[in-house]
């Protein structure tokens, strides 16, 4: 009988929209800079499973209409309140840092079912830690909510008169959204700066027992950007010391798969997927997934060819960086420039192979990291619990929009120099990079790295790579270091490194945070530091995790084995592609035929079994949820966009500007 009134309540909650309450019952305060916070304790159990160990969530209301979400957890086994501060961002543009909560560092993941589960890696273990969305429209940043829908022919919100779903929308499309206006956000990195700073102001002046001993940054992909534009605007603050402002005590910066310089990383796009290029790794990419020679010409010439990629983001970086809309023209090339390498020099892999961008041992749609976080955060209880105003989605249109309107994604924007000013001013500064990521490809990061001016023993030669030593003694990757400055790679491991490689993230972060060295954890680093070894990390991943077949959607993340946990099983599927291949045409020797053709093969497969899928799913996630006519997840990255666009369409109006079908999240 329970089950019953249980049925029929879920299928009356799935029929009525889900507009958000205002949140009630906030505690105010006001932080340094005059800043107000809005917050509350979040109870036990929502994310932290342990009562004794607090968390809140709230608001930084940094300016007119844009209230800035954070929420932060106490240190688990050091005292909070002389434990370090340790901040999370995602990238994105626009991609919420619930990401990297949820899905890679934080206390928490929702698995399958729709359970809590505790993270034993979470890196407040070790540090206090908050995670940021921003800019405004990020994640649970809002600006002005409004009760909307998602118009099923174009994929626009559309703001309804009031909280009742019309019965000409969709209603698992009516919810509460920020009012489309690209004025209410940052349009660039640069533009982004003051308000994360404020944030900071807000957050460590309502709270300031948890910002005793030094603040760390830490941010991935799109933070490439973020993280040496914002710390560098932390230290010129710091030294401008405005009334009413507090010093932040910054000491290191770590990135995960950054997106640093887009000139050398769209061109390591190229030398990861190729099998011919010698520019940096002979070879292409270490899990043997590269293009044959036919397409690789192919992306070579829309890279290198005369008026191609390189050419028009050469001249798009001529463009001195717009902060403001009367250097159109610079803006409009960058744009531009964005769009054709995406679509020329980038985008190719995913087409030729149907691989995940974010991890290639992986077809699309992968079900890795598990994003059953969005339905979490989208239940009325947990909003109610942390405050939310809006509806969750992982990316906000409108700031991937503004962003795209200056051209962001293809400046450099003085990342370099940025990174630099850090170092001279004895920042800690990690970049650390999973391997089998291509969108942000260690490549590409690497070869940035080399560019940096005065990192001297790391350029010239005398540093090397070394293997890192964990408590667990099985080596998960090599680092090169000289003095404070580290390049990392990760083996196994997508773009959101800390899901797949938890131990050495988590000891890894621990070791820059106590000032030690990466490699070992027994050095105090100095800036005379070096690690001594190979002047490349040549270890070859020999594809043998690479999977063959797309993955049902409760599959599950092995970090023992680097693979999915059984029934599935790469090797026998790996022979099975081979067998297959053998029977049907020993001629499809290439790998984008090969993978094709398994991928068609598989989807064909798993479209039978997502019928079986489908209603489990609306079940425990009513909003967003469910494929569109691809197959791809709604929600997750596959449709990052709170409209439910699909990310390569390019509607009219004022959605004009690109949308990333993979943002740098
Ligand atoms: C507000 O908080 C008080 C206790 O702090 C509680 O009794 C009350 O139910 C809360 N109201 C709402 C709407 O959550
Ligand atoms: C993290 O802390 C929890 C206790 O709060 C503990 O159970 C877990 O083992 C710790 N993880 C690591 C890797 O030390
Ligand atoms: C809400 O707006 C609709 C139009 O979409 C209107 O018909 C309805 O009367 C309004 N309801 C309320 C309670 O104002
Ligand atoms: C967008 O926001 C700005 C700043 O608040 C405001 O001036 C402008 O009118 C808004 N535009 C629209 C279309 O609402
Ligand atoms: C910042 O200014 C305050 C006075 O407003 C002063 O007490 C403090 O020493 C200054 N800090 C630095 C680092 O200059
Ligand atoms: C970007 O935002 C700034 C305000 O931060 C504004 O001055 C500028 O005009 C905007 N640029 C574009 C291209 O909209
Ligand atoms: C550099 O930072 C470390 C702590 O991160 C500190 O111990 C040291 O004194 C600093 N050195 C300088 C020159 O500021
Ligand atoms: C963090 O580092 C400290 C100091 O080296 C060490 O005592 C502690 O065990 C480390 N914790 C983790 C989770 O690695
Ligand atoms: C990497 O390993 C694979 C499989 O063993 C092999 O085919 C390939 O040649 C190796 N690549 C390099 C660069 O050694
Ligand atoms: C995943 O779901 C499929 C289809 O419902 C089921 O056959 C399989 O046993 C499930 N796998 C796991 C690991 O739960
Ligand atoms: C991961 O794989 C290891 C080694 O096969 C196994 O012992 C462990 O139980 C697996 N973990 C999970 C969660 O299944
Ligand atoms: C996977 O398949 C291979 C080859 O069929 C077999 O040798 C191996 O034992 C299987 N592994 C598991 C964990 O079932």
């Amino acid at each position: 009988m329970a089950s019953v009134i249980f049925h029929v309540l879920l299928l009356i909650e799935l029929a009525v929209a889900q507009f958000v309450a205002e949140p009630t019952n906030f505690t105010t305060k006001t932080g340094h800079a005059g800043i107000n916070v809005r917050y509350k304790e979040v109870p036990a159990g929502i994310c932290e499973q342990d009562p004794n160990v607090k968390s809140y969530s709230g608001f930084a209301d940094v300016a007119e209409d844009q209230h800035i979400f954070w929420w932060f957890f106490e240190a688990r086994n050091v005292d909070p309140t002389t434990a370090p501060l340790t901040i999370w961002i995602n990238g994105g543009p626009g991609s919420s840092s619930m990401i990297g909560l949820f899905q890679e560092l934080g206390p928490c993941g929702v698995d399958y079912d729709g359970n809590v589960y505790n993270n034993p890696y979470s890196w407040s273990n070790i540090s206090n830690m908050i995670f940021i969305d921003q800019p405004t429209t990020t994640g649970l940043s809002y600006s002005i909510p409004v009760p909307g829908y998602t118009d099923a022919s174009s994929g626009n919100i559309v703001a309804l008169p009031n909280a009742t779903c019309p019965d000409y929308a969709d209603p698992s499309t009516c919810g509460t959204y920020n009012v489309y206006n690209t004025t209410l956000t940052a349009n660039s990195t640069v533009a982004a700066a003051p308000n994360f700073y404020l944030t900071l102001q807000a957050f460590t002046g309502a709270f300031p027992q948890y910002a005793q001993n030094g603040v760390y940054f830490t941010t991935e992909s799109y933070g490439g950007h973020y993280g040496p534009i914002f710390s560098r605007y932390i230290l010129e603050q710091n030294a401008v010391n405005a009334t009413g402002t507090a010093p932040i005590d910054l000491r290191a910066v770590l990135i995960g798969n950054g997106w640093f310089n887009p000139i050398l990383q769209y061109e390591a796009y190229y030398n990861f997927a190729s099998n011919y290029s010698t520019q940096l790794h002979q070879g292409g990419n270490t899990y043997g997934i590269h293009y044959n020679a036919s397409i690789d010409n192919y992306v070579y010439n829309n890279m290198y060819g005369a008026h191609n990629c390189l050419d028009q983001l050469l001249d798009c970086n001529a463009h001195p960086y717009a902060t403001n809309a009367s250097d159109g023209t610079g803006n409009n090339i960058c744009n531009a420039a964005d769009n054709f390498c995406y679509a020329q020099v980038e985008y190719p892999y995913d087409t030729v192979f149907g691989r995940d961008e974010y991890d290639i041992r992986y077809l699309t749609p992968s079900p890795f990291p598990y994003a059953f976080y969005v339905d979490y955060l989208n239940s009325e209880d947990v909003q109610a619990a942390i405050g939310a105003f809006t509806n969750f989605s992982e990316s906000s249109s409108v700031t991937s929009t503004a962003f795209g309107s200056t051209g962001d994604d293809a400046r450099e924007i003085g990342v370099t120099a940025a990174v630099e000013y850090l170092i001279d001013h004895n920042v800690t500064f990690v970049m650390y990079f999973g391997d089998a990521d291509y969108n942000c490809n260690w490549f590409g990061g690497e070869a940035f790295s080399k560019t940096l001016s005065n990192v001297a023993a790391y350029t010239n030669g005398s540093a090397g790579f070394v293997n890192i030593s964990t408590s667990d003694a099985i080596v998960h990757g090599q680092v090169k270091s000289a003095g404070k400055f580290s390049f990392v790679r990760i083996y196994e491991s997508g773009h959101e490194v800390p899901f797949y490689q938890p131990l050495v993230s988590l000891e890894m972060v621990n070791r820059t945070i106590n000032g030690l060295d990466i490699a070992t954890g027994q050095t105090i680093l100095t800036s005379s530091y070096i690690t001594k070894g190979p002047v490349d990390t040549t270890f070859n991943n020999t594809g043998s995790t690479v999977t063959f077949d797309i993955l049902p959607l409760n599959a599950t993340y092995n970090v023992t084995t680097n693979q999915p946990n059984p029934p599935y099983n790469v090797t026998a599927a790996a022979a099975a592609s081979r067998r297959l291949l053998t029977r049907y045409d020993r001629a499809l020797l290439d790998a984008e035929k090969i993978n094709s053709r398994i991928n068609k093969r598989m989807r064909e497969a798993r479209d039978v079994d997502v019928s079986k899928w489908k209603a489990h799913e609306r079940d425990v996630m009513p909003l967003h949820y469910g494929r569109d006519a691809e197959g791809r997840r709604k929600t997750g990255r596959f449709a990052l966009f709170a409209d439910g666009a699909k990310g390569r369409k390019h509607s009219h109006g004022h959605h004009e500007t690109r949308r990333r079908a993979e943002p740098r999240r």
